[in-house]
């Protein structure tokens, strides 16, 4: 073993944690008519008024926490300065899924470590009660940012409870008002109606950024992580691109920047280049894909064998049935028993679902039918790395062998006995 003694680099980075999920900018850049929806919905607090009810609502990484934090931290030293007295409450619900369960939380995120209540074993009710009273003790404005709401599920009556604590005669001293944020658009289609108008006094979306916006989030963030000759703006502009092509998430554009620097670093390189954005893209886009793929069960991933089969074939997009008939093919060849026609749809559309194959309704203009086809959302290649174990057990298909094979150009081994490879 050579010298394993590890030393100080810091020949690219300046402040490579400022690229981290933890790390909050100094200013919010790109989101400049949420801000101000935002800005107005929380006017009421620093006039002394009830605070709206404001539920904030996009896909994930569009920057929902990150504005919130900003507006809130300026609120805060702007109520001081006006001698509002606010507090703020920020509790994010990720493990929470019960309105009682995210009671308890608030309860003691107010209370002393040596007056919290335990986490089970008190009726709703009183759990309730403590809640009132704890947030009467505290009086003055209230806000309580309710972060990743949707864990509570359906069990959501904290919803309507807290806006109606104050008119139900619960609290006197304090005015509540909840900022609920939620990256599941189906979450807030499905509150009930009581919920939803209480909760949704002001509703702010956010939408996915495009190229520009993120290309100034990353800017900003380049500028606080890398030297200066360390980056140059194309490098960031392709970042910006390919986020704004993945669902415009700005996290995952901030990680294909120090995924890209890294790898500038572990090449000694003096600057951050495309081919090293690309490179990372290339493992971030595996690493996703990968865990996708891992968690699948058997017979999901032997229907995404079975399109990938076809998409080797050059006979993508392909319909349901096609997929259906060459999964059936494939379960014979594994020994295994298939699932139905209808089963293998909804796996289809789970797969959809996941981002790894794309699906489109189509028209049929000779018969008036509907159907829809599917096609790999990635390199077959990265699909068929995913599903090595499935594909070891199963076989490779032939057509998958060739387009590996004039893709990188070279032999890959086939293991196992060639009489067993499938066609
Ligand atoms: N407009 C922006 N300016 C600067 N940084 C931003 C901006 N938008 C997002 N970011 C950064 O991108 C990352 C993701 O943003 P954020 O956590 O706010 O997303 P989110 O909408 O809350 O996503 P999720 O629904 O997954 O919680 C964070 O590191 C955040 O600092
Ligand atoms: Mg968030």
């Amino acid at each position: 073993m050579g010298d394993i003694s590890f030393t100080p680099d810091d020949s690219l980075y300046k402040y490579r944690d400022s690229l981290s999920e933890n790390y909050t900018p100094e200013t919010i850049v790109g989101r400049d008519s949420e801000i101000s929806q935002y800005h107005s919905a929380l006017q009421p607090v620093i006039n002394g008024e009830t605070p709206n009810n404001t539920f904030l609502y996009g896909k994930t990484g569009v920057g929902k926490t990150a504005v919130t934090r900003y507006l809130l931290e300026q609120l805060a030293n702007d109520a001081d300065q006006f001698s509002v007295d606010l507090t703020v409450i920020q509790l994010n619900c990720e493990g929470l899924n019960s309105s009682y369960q995210v009671a308890v939380n608030l309860v003691n995120r107010i209370r002393p470590a040596e007056s919290h209540i335990s986490k089970t074993g008190h009726p709703q009710y009183e759990v309730y009660d403590f809640l009132w009273n704890a947030f009467d003790e505290i009086g003055g404005t209230i806000l309580l940012v309710l972060d990743e709401v949707d864990n509570i599920g359906d069990d959501d009556s904290i919803l309507y409870q807290i806006p109606r604590a104050r008119s139900n005669g619960n609290i006197s001293e304090a005015k509540v008002g909840i900022i609920g944020i939620s990256n599941d658009l189906a979450f807030r289609e499905n509150l009930s109606a009581k919920v939803r108008s209480s909760l949704c006094e002001k509703s702010i979306s956010f939408p996915p950024y495009g190229a520009t916006e993120l290309q100034a989030v990353l800017k900003q963030r380049a500028d606080v992580a890398f030297h200066d000759d360390a980056f140059d703006n194309e490098v960031v502009a392709l970042c910006a691109a390919f986020g704004a092509q993945d669902a415009g998430d700005a996290r995952k554009a901030l990680d294909l920047l120090r995924g890209a620097g890294d790898i500038a670093r572990a090449e000694n390189a003096d600057r951050i280049t495309e081919n090293h954005v690309r490179e990372a893209r290339d493992e971030l886009e595996r690493e996703e894909l990968m865990d996708g793929i891992a968690n699948l069960a058997d017979h999901q991933q032997l229907v995404l064998y079975a399109l990938t089969t076809i998409e080797a074939e050059g006979e993508t997009p392909a319909r349901t049935q096609t997929v259906f008939q060459r999964y059936e093919e494939l379960c014979e060849i594994a020994g295994m028993s298939c699932r139905t026609n209808r089963r293998v749809r909804d796996f289809l559309s789970e797969l959809y679902a996941l981002s790894i194959v794309e699906s489109s309704q189509r028209n049929d203009g000779l018969s008036g039918g509907q159907y829809r086809d599917h096609i790999l959302n990635h390199e077959i290649r990265l699909v068929v790395n995913g599903m090595s174990d499935l594909i070891d057990r199963v076989g490779i298909y032939q057509s998958i062998l060739s387009t590996i094979e004039e893709a990188d150009n070279v032999m890959i081994s086939s293991t196992g006995d060639p009489s067993t490879t499938p066609n």
